[in-house]
């Protein structure tokens, strides 16, 4: 297992992977305040922008999104075969671009009136590419939220990418927390342990009802998801087919949904 590239270690063994690099994680929180500190202000730090544009690829093609550009990692990327071990951050899941966030983004692209004018959370944003997605149609405000820092910088890149002024990108743990009134909260490929599962359900619930907040989820298919309560309360809005990459990297999941929950 030590031989595998760190992509294909979150993809087959994210559990243990994740104890591997514990250690890692007790490090990166110095670095995390850090980088925070530099991106809420709207500089990058240059050695974390050299970083990222040299172990990342600028893709527009493979997913659903084409009209977006994002660095993610690819098979010509350093760090897609080298031994995960070796890279000096925590899990990289901002450099996939998963499906739950592709039909998202696809989905608020082609139906801009669901965001226009409209404050906007994205939750476990990653590469950021449907916060993307909500300012390109329109919303009056965008902020990204993931817990990674080495993603909020990800992010940024990847708004100068899309030639966009970049958005704040909070790296607090907001679920359980009382934050802002939203008009929509976006989450995609969010259900992935069951913990975070239940955590979210109970956070979204609160909010649909406090706050009237919409909420949309992206989702293959993930067992968390499909097995969770939160199925009794969602309503189907729009299915998309994977394109092949995205299959194949995703365990044979061959389309993604987006759902309205509705508690
Ligand atoms: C599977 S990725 C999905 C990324 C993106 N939404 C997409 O669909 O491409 C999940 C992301 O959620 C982030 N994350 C995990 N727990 C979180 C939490 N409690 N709050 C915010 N982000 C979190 C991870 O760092 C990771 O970037």
């Amino acid at each position: 297992m030590i031989l595998l590239g760190w992509r294909q270690m979150i993809l087959l063994h994210g559990d243990a992977f994740k104890k591997q690099l514990k250690q890692k994680n007790q490090r990166i929180s110095t670095l995390w305040r850090y980088i925070h500190q530099r991106t809420s202000g709207r500089l990058l730090d240059p050695e974390m922008r050299t970083f990222l544009e040299e172990n990342t690829e600028i893709i527009s093609s493979g997913n659903l999104t084409p009209e977006i550009k994002l660095r993610l990692l690819t098979p010509r990327c350093r760090f897609w075969y080298d031994r995960a071990a070796l890279w000096p951050y925590r899990e990289p899941y901002w450099a996939i671009y998963w499906p739950g966030g592709q039909g998202l983004a696809r989905y608020l692209l082609d139906n801009p009136k669901v965001v226009r004018k409209k404050k906007v959370l994205d939750l476990g944003s990653g590469c950021g590419a449907t916060a993307i997605a909500a300012v390109m149609s329109g919303a009056a405000e965008v902020v990204a939220n993931d817990i990674d820092p080495v993603a909020g910088a990800a992010v940024m890149l990847n708004c100068e990418l899309n030639n966009l002024s970049p958005f704040p990108v909070l790296t607090e743990n907001l679920i359980g927390t009382e934050t802002e009134n939203w008009d929509l909260i976006v989450l995609g490929d969010m259900f992935y342990s069951e913990e975070l599962a239940d955590g979210l359900h109970q956070w979204l619930k609160k909010y649909a009802h406090n706050h009237g907040t919409r909420v949309l989820i992206g989702d293959p298919g993930r067992p968390h998801f499909v097995c969770h309560k939160i199925q009794r309360q969602l309503h189907k809005i729009s299915e998309y087919p994977l394109t092949k990459s995205t299959e194949q990297e995703n365990n044979g999941s061959t389309s993604t949904v987006v759902w309205h929950y509705q508690p």
